[in-house]
């Protein structure tokens, strides 16, 4: 009898194993309870100053104001899982996050905890409107938790930083390049991210590490620090990994 109950049981535990190898190992690092408080207790506001505007209206009925908070909420305690920043003192003072949809050109921008959404762009986007409004939140959200170096880091590690927590939080967009794609390692964006992904693959923690050492300033020998090749070199393996 308990013979026979051991196969299924096996074959359960099997596939599990085999589910959890496959599965971002990121999604398995638990966000710590002090830091679930921290960013539980954060004020999160969404106002729509676009109301009456095509893009106000698409984004009234497509996306929200309930859902954008909540995603401002989840995509901080992503921030801090992707950084693993679970104590105060680690990560950044933040009190509150605003957003506002607003008539402007562009995409999206962040400064002084406030992100700007252009409701012209939820207008024009032709395809899953919430989706990508999601990812460009996650994108903008990690502009207020990342580390800059002290203003001193190149604005290409910045935007590709922001990318990477973008595609780990499986929000990539699909013309983003392929991985081995673009022409430096500093380009930003989707080329960054794609090459920092690289990077954490030679070494789990790479980017929770990058990131941890830019709190007090910036060097491109941080990555000889953390995976013993200068930049310009990893970029050269990264290229030739994928034959490009
Ligand atoms: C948004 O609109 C409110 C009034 O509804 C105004 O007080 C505020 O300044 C506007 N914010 C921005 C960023 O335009
Ligand atoms: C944005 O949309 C508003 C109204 O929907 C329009 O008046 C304005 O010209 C647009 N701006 C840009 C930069 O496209
Ligand atoms: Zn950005």
């Amino acid at each position: 009898m308990a013979r026979h109950n051991l196969v299924p049981i096996l074959s359960f535990l099997l596939l599990t194993l085999v589910t959890l190898q496959g599965t971002d190992a990121l999604h398995f690092f638990k966000t710590e309870p002090e830091a679930v408080t921290r960013i539980n207790s954060i004020h999160y506001e969404v106002t729509n100053n676009a109301t009456g505007t095509l893009g106000g209206t698409r984004f009234t009925d497509k996306i929200g104001i309930t859902y954008s908070k909540s995603i401002l909420q989840l995509a901080s305690e992503f921030n801090c899982r992707v950084f693993r920043q679970s104590k105060k003192s680690e990560s950044k003072n933040v009190e509150s996050i605003k957003m506002y949809v607003e008539t402007m050109d562009g995409v999206a921008y962040t400064s002084n905890d406030e992100i700007h959404v252009s409701a012209n762009y939820t207008a024009d986007y032709s395809g899953d409107v919430k989706r990508e409004i999601t990812g460009v939140l996650y994108h903008e959200v990690t502009h207020i938790w990342q580390w800059n170096g002290n203003g001193n880091a190149p604005g290409g590690l910045i935007e590709g930083i922001a990318d990477y927590v973008r595609l780990k939080a499986k929000y990539a967009q699909s013309h983003w390049v392929k991985p081995g794609g673009g022409d430096r390692w500093d380009q930003g964006y989707d080329v960054t991210a794609r090459f920092l992904d690289y990077c954490n693959s030679i070494r789990n923690g790479f980017v929770v590490d990058l990131n941890t050492k830019m709190k007090n300033g910036y060097s491109d020998n941080f990555f000889v620090e953390l995976l013993g090749k200068n930049v310009d070199q990893l970029w050269r393996d990264y290229k030739t990994k994928y034959d490009n």
